[in-house]
């Protein structure tokens, strides 16, 4: 089995490589220097001289904010270099792992979205990333979909990162208390991710750390457990303006990993703990 994972640069990416070396699986990491999602003729030449069995696809664009005013890049990124790279894979008969976003719902009510509920997303990126699955769907058979959110791991910017600095040089820190949703630690969702793309259980998944807590939530714990100060005072989304809308409700249902056999992410505030370990704090 040889595993091109996409996005080595990148915070997931650069862990389900680390996986999958740590679990002697031959794999070759992509960044954007040998494959750039926004060209279709380098992706084919690629994939094809890389001849992998399988596509663990990480890299996309994912600058939630700048995608509503550079929509033409993130869909050329996002669901143009999606597709090539889907159909290169059905072409070369290599299975394909997804990773997408639980922006691809509205998120209304506080239920959970179960995978096959509708997607209807609020943001330029969502709408990518959407449009992207739609495309996987169409043209391969072979495929593994798995919607994540608030991504959080040592090698990129994030949200946990964003407030350990907001921590260290604020005393008060306003954070959104209306956006209800699960974080995900890379290093957890890469031994899934790896787990999942050895076998031939294809699907849509939803995969995040267990629990669920608003921004505001999983910053105070961000304070607490690495012992900051930096009061957070709670807001409401409609009081911190930003490009694009964000779903209230990002609850994700999680049954089809049980379904599956496969094992849920640990808990999240366990999951915060190592990653605060593993950087340092
Ligand atoms: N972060 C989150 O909270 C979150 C939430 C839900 C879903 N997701 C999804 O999870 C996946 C992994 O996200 P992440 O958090 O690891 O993102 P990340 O840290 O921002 O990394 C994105 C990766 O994509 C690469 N990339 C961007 N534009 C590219 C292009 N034109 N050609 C080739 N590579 C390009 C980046 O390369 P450079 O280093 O060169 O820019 C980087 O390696 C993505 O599919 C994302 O949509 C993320």
């Amino acid at each position: 089995m040889n595993i091109l994972v996409t996005g080595i640069t990148g915070q997931l990416g650069y862990d389900v490589a680390k996986c999958l070396n740590a679990r002697e699986i031959p794999c070759v990491g992509a960044g954007r220097a040998e494959l750039d999602l926004a060209d279709g003729i380098c992706i084919r030449q690629y994939i094809q001289k890389v001849r992998p069995d399988a596509v663990i696809h990480c890299a996309a664009y994912t600058d939630v904010n700048r995608a509503q005013s550079e929509r033409e890049l993130c869909r050329a990124v996002n669901v143009e270099g999606t597709k090539h790279i889907a159909a290169v894979c059905q072409e070369l008969g290599a299975k394909l792992l997804f990773v997408s976003t639980e922006y691809v719902f509205p998120g209304e009510g506080d239920g959970y979205y179960r995978t096959t509920d509708a997607t209807a997303p609020l943001n330029v990126y969502g709408e990518s990333k959407r449009d992207a699955e739609l495309a996987v769907a169409e043209c391969m058979e072979r495929y593994f979909i798995v919607r994540i959110s608030c991504a959080f791991g040592a090698h990129g910017k994030n949200f946990v990162s964003t407030m350990l600095k907001l921590g260290r040089e604020k005393e008060e820190i306003r954070v959104v208390c209306d956006q209800i949703g699960s974080p995900t630690y890379t290093v957890d969702l890469a031994e899934l991710l790896c787990d999942m793309v050895m076998t031939e259980k294809y699907g849509v998944y939803h995969a995040t750390n267990e629990g669920v807590c608003s921004f505001a939530e999983l910053a105070q714990e961000v304070m607490r457990q690495a012992g900051l100060s930096a009061k957070i005072i709670p807001i409401l989304a409609k009081d911190y303006p930003s490009p694009a809308i964000r779903p209230k409700n990002s609850r994700l249902d999680k049954s089809s990993l049980d379904c599956a056999g496969f094992c849920r992410l640990p808990e999240w505030k366990d999951a915060l703990r190592r990653y605060l370990k593993e950087i340092g704090v």
